[in-house]
């Protein structure tokens, strides 16, 4: 069993990125710029945003965090990203999600340009994936893909089970690795919360993604000899030895799955560091285009 380093490889991009920003300084470029909103004080989406911007930092973009009161309105958001996206200075926005109920997320993800989704997650940028054209792709699937094409692992022909068919995970992931490209052509399944018997397919998997925010759902019963197993997961459970008082686990038994697999994500430090190191490498690409650099 190999162990798909998402902490290593998220610093090795970093690095390349950090790099790539320096010689584009050097050659008297204004660095990229990210913008990054936070509606509301849930504690998830504020360490996802805190680390989002130290990455930022650290490679030398330029960020900009926007935190608003749960209570702002709908309106108001949307003037706003309307503002950012005819910014000259800005080239990538991003609103975390979830958002309070009283502001939609099919409006907020549909008033940011296509041109400065650096999420890939306005409808334009999904129909081009979907049409395996270029696009930004949603930044933990694109960290998905980056992994298993670094790992050099096969996807052509493989049964690929992903589990969970959100529109920020399962549902692009699925899209992607039955694209005709590289990583691509897979045999590709996707199970959700209504699949029958979720254990006849996960079993049959060459390729494991699981991606519910269910805590240890997937078992070793559940997993086929050999299997690479990709947990997308990160869980808050209780740990009374720990400082915080809690400790992250996955949607796999880890301890159980592990010996099982050919390849593993632990959790943390598999795809969670990935999905940031994506983030700014799309915030890159809008960047160059934006410039046209
Ligand atoms: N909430 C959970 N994952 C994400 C993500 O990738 N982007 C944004 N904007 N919100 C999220």
């Amino acid at each position: 069993m190999e162990l798909l380093d998402g902490k290593q490889l998220s610093q090795t991009i970093k690095e390349e990125l950090k790099a790539e920003t320096a010689a584009l300084v050097a050659q008297g470029h204004r660095p990229p710029h990210l913008v990054a909103i936070l509606i509301g004080d849930n504690p998830a989406s504020q360490t996802y945003i805190r680390n989002k911007v130290k990455a930022c930092n650290f490679v030398g973009y330029r960020s900009t965090e926007l935190l608003y009161d749960t209570s702002i309105k709908e309106n108001f958001l949307l003037r706003k990203l309307r503002s950012l996206n005819a910014d000259p200075e800005v080239d990538g926005i991003l609103v975390q999600l979830p958002l309070p109920k009283h502001i939609s997320p099919t409006k907020v993800i549909e008033t940011i340009a296509p041109e400065k989704d650096v999420d890939g997650f306005n409808p334009i940028n999904v129909g081009r994936m979907a049409k395996n054209l270029p696009a930004p792709l949603p930044a933990t699937p694109a960290g998905i893909l980056e992994m298993i094409r670094r790992y050099g692992l096969e996807t052509k022909g493989k049964e690929i089970v992903v589990v969970g068919n959100s529109n920020i995970v399962g549902s692009p992931v699925s899209i992607l690795l039955a694209r005709d490209n590289e990583p691509g052509n897979g045999t590709v399944t996707t199970c959700h919360i209504h699949t029958r018997d979720l254990a006849f397919h996960t079993r049959r998997a060459d390729i494991l993604v699981v991606a519910t925010g269910v805590v240890h759902l997937v078992t070793a019963d559940m997993v086929q000899e050999g299997a690479v197993v990709i947990d997308v997961g990160i869980n808050r459970i209780e740990d009374a030895s720990r400082k915080t008082g809690y400790r992250l686990v996955g949607d796999v038994d880890f301890a159980a799955v592990a010996p099982k697999c050919s390849y593993i994500t632990p959790v943390p430090g598999g795809v969670g560091p990935m999905t940031i190191a994506m983030l700014l490498k799309n915030n890159m690409q809008l960047y160059r285009a934006h410039l046209g650099i």
